[in-house]
């Protein structure tokens, strides 16, 4: 791809363009217990066996509860304009319904106002994963009942917090949860059946539709919507049985949540071949499911291709891949957002994440991570190509701000543009983070002026 100076890539997004770097909640801020915080589902799947790839949880994860000061520091230093990061349910809700902990409210209401007084708008994530164990108790997201809990939850969020965030997102990657949770159970909370990873799904949507509902009742003035993991699917070979899984897989992945969003319908091949697995649909599921948004968060790291009879194999394209074996596709990114663009009558598309983990070796307290940082140059530059031919997009998002707890793959894999060392919590911006700052125009230390 044709790079152009960092300068003239920063000059050809318009100036209110949204740049921000992101977190999640169990993956970075430790104190499980603190506070009156109550179990959740990854706190459970973390302490079965065999679960995460070096044993590890999210007990400490980067202490950010506790250096939350500092780390909003470091975020301003930045120069970013935008935070992205996700409440704990059970950190505000211990059993996910019930009582709320006023000392869970008080952290991110900190957080929020941290933000504030730094200059840097927060974007909220209601829901990354981490659902109050109490519920999974009673069936988790397979159970409809837990719909009208997340709308409590999202209220309650809302009355504290919704006259200061700029948006909120209800869910974090339906997909990774409803697939990778339930039917391949490599994520919390670990299950194995197609039928629940649908129910699951399916009140994913819902509950983001009634939340939505609810919150623009209340008169909630923040922008409104979900970020969906979505990738292009493309066929291994020209031929008709690879074509043909190929839709069927963007149908799973992608057109199995944007159509109900976006058309008030199900897929119907994906219905038909999901058969007695489909979702439970009830009348009006579907409408509530539409209600539109302001915003679509996509969160891209690569492409996705698939055969017919057995698994694509990532070595045989050549492409040079990141630490987690994920293909390095920049233009896949354009493609996706033309398509949507095309297909959908979609808001304003934000990218919510994009990275990569590196090796990243820390030399004399400096971490060269030039893989990383052209990465993000030329995923900034994938998206830009998409606005040039006329997607509107509203900003861009860096996953993420610092090494943090990479779920089943534990702490080993690293996507910060901010190192961790986790036996100290030492923070060291990479020369990613370094460069992110130049390209942003933030203000740059005179010792590093040159
Ligand atoms: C996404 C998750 C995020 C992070 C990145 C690498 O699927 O939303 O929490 O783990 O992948």
């Amino acid at each position: 791809m044709h790079l152009r100076s960092d300068a003239d890539l920063k000059a050809s997004f318009p100036s209110d363009f949204v740049w921000g770097v992101a977190t999640s909640a169990f993956q970075i801020e430790g104190a499980h217990d603190a506070d009156g915080k109550g179990p959740s589902i990854w706190d459970t799947f973390c302490a079965k066996e065999g679960t995460i790839a070096d044993k590890s949880d999210g007990k400490e994860a980067c202490a950010h509860y506790r250096l939350l000061e500092p780390d909003l520091d470091m975020i301003a230093s930045l120069g970013v304009n935008a935070y992205r990061f996700s409440a704990s349910w059970p950190r505000v809700q211990a059993l996910g319904s019930g009582a709320f902990n006023s000392k869970g409210l008080d952290f991110y209401e900190r957080l929020v106002d941290g933000l504030l007084a730094r200059g840097v708008a927060p974007y909220l994530t209601l829901n990354h994963w981490d659902l109050p164990q109490a519920l999974q108790d009673q069936g988790g997201w397979a159970a409809r009942d837990t719909c009208d809990r997340f709308v409590d939850y999202a209220l309650a969020m809302h009355q504290r917090l919704g006259d200061r965030v700029a948006s909120i997102a209800t869910h974090n990657e339906p997909w990774v949860m409803s697939i990778l949770g339930h039917e391949s159970g490599i994520f919390a909370p670990g299950m194995k059946d197609r039928g629940i990873a649908m129910r699951v799904a399916h009140h994913l949507m819902l509950s983001h539709g009634m939340a939505l509902r609810a919150l623009r009742v209340q008169g909630c003035t923040a922008k409104l919507g979900i970020v969906l993991n979505l990738a292009p699917v493309q066929a291994a070979t020209d031929s008709a049985q690879d074509k043909a899984k190929a839709h069927l897989e963007d149908g799973l992945l992608l057109r199995l949540y944007m159509d109900p969003m976006f058309r008030a319908s199900y897929p119907q091949d994906v219905m038909e071949h999901l058969g007695m697995d489909a979702p439970p649909v009830q009348a009006g599921d579907l409408d509530i499911i539409a209600t539109p948004m302001d915003f679509l968060g996509i969160n891209y790291y690569s492409r996705s291709v698939v055969r017919a009879e057995g698994q694509w194999d990532v070595h045989s394209s050549g492409l040079p891949l990141t630490e987690m074996a994920w293909e390095i596709y920049p233009q896949g990114l354009t493609e996706l957002l033309l398509r949507l663009h095309r297909d959908y009558p979609v808001p304003t598309l934000l990218i919510t994440e994009n990275g990569g983990a590196f090796k990243d070796p820390l030399t004399q307290g400096r971490i060269h991570d030039a893989d990383r940082q052209h990465y993000l140059q030329t995923h900034i530059a994938a998206v830009q190509a998409a606005m040039a031919q006329g997607v509107n997009m509203g900003g861009y998002m860096v996953w993420s701000l610092m090494d943090n707890f990479e779920w089943a793959s534990g702490y080993a894999k690293r996507f910060g543009i901010v190192h961790v060392d986790y036996a100290t919590q030492k923070r060291t911006l990479k020369d990613s983070a370094l460069w992110y700052r130049q390209f942003l125009g933030a203000q740059v230390p005179a010792q590093r002026a040159a």
